[in-house]
């Protein structure tokens, strides 16, 4: 119902034997090969004990009223003997299995691409690299991909089936887990610790991209700043760079010139000469502020050559344009 209007993709699809959900990470087939086996096992004995079982209460169930019990083994050596060394070496190659498993999912690849996740009730949050946050996580397929996760509240859980990769989440500490996805596509990832109320709506997805399709999704993902009006842009990167530190837009004098009114303002330069404040004259300054210091500042200022795009200039622009009457 919650996934509604995204259809059957989001529930675990079925691929394996017995209703398992399909392979789709490097670590679900020595997760599934240890299963069976163990699964096979079961069976086997489950059906050979109860066969057995059977075939002596009808041999040896008792014909007639006082009859006496045949006379039989008290002791068998070689039965004893076998029946040890089986299990001993069924438990010896579902441990040899199980452990190669286990040391694949705890020991992560080192060139891993990194997310952090913050798990909350009830809800995901995905931060990549670049600062961008999604409340799905992206990935792309054949790529190591370690998560790096922390709870804002209570115990939570990462359960991804399709991966065959599930950790718990717990507050004030790091939990890790890594996965590689083996194709593209969308799979559910699920709350697995009971957590309150919401635990069962405690759902996201992962989108595994296809080869070269999740770095320009990332990109143009990432480009917050591209989707609000110029003017706000500018005003978040003032903020992040750290503009206001020295550069008050109220008219206070701080370490450098206000920016209150400073666009189109006439500037007196120190060691002479002047400059009119336009859209160049600011490129200037980011680019290189100690060049055209205005008169009665010192030349202080880093240079921002590098740290900002040409976008980014341009937002910084508006939102200082915005600042003057
Ligand atoms: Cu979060 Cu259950």
């Amino acid at each position: 119902m919650l996934f509604g209007n995204t259809g059957s993709t989001l529930l675990a699809r079925a691929g394996g034997p017995f209703g398992m959900p399909e392979q789709a990470s490097t670590l679900a087939a020595p997760v599934d090969a240890v299963f069976n086996l163990i699964l096979w096992i079961s069976l086997f004995f489950f059906v050979l004990i109860l066969g057995v079982m059977v075939i002596f209460i009808l041999r040896y169930r008792q014909r007639h009223h006082g009859e006496v019990p045949e006379e039989s083994p008290s002791h068998s050596n070689l039965l004893e003997f076998v029946w040890s060394i089986i299990p001993v070496i069924l438990v010896i190659v579902i441990f040899t299995l199980g452990f190669k498993a286990f040391l694949g999912q705890y020991v992560m690849p080192t060139d891993a691409y990194e997310v952090s996740v913050k798990a909350q009730k009830w809800s995901w949050s995905f931060t990549y690299p670049n600062g961008y946050t999604d409340s799905e996580l992206h990935v792309p397929v054949n790529r190591p991909v370690r998560l790096v996760m922390t709870s804002d509240d209570v115990l939570h859980a990462f359960f991804v089936p399709e991966f065959r990769v599930k950790r718990d989440i717990v507050p004030g500490r790091y939990t890790k887990v890594w996965f590689e996805a083996t194709r593209d596509g969308e799979f559910p990832i699920y709350c697995a610790e009971y957590c309150g109320t919401g635990h069962s709506d405690m759902l996201s997805r992962v989108i595994v991209h296809p080869a070269g399709e999740f770095e320009p999704w990332l990109a143009a993902a990432g480009d917050v700043l591209g989707t609000l009006p110029p003017a706000e842009a500018g005003a978040s990167l003032f903020t992040s760079l750290g503009c206001m530190a020295c550069h008050s837009t109220d008219g206070t004098r701080l370490v450098g010139p206000s920016l209150k009114d400073f666009f189109g303002s006439e500037r007196t330069l120190k060691g002479g000469g002047s400059a009119t404040a336009d859209e160049d004259y600011t490129r200037r300054s980011l680019l290189e502020p100690t060049v055209e210091v205005a008169e009665g500042f010192e030349p202080v200022m880093p240079t921002f050559q590098g740290r900002v795009s040409d976008d980014e200039i341009g937002y910084i622009i508006e939102y200082i344009k915005s600042l003057s009457e």
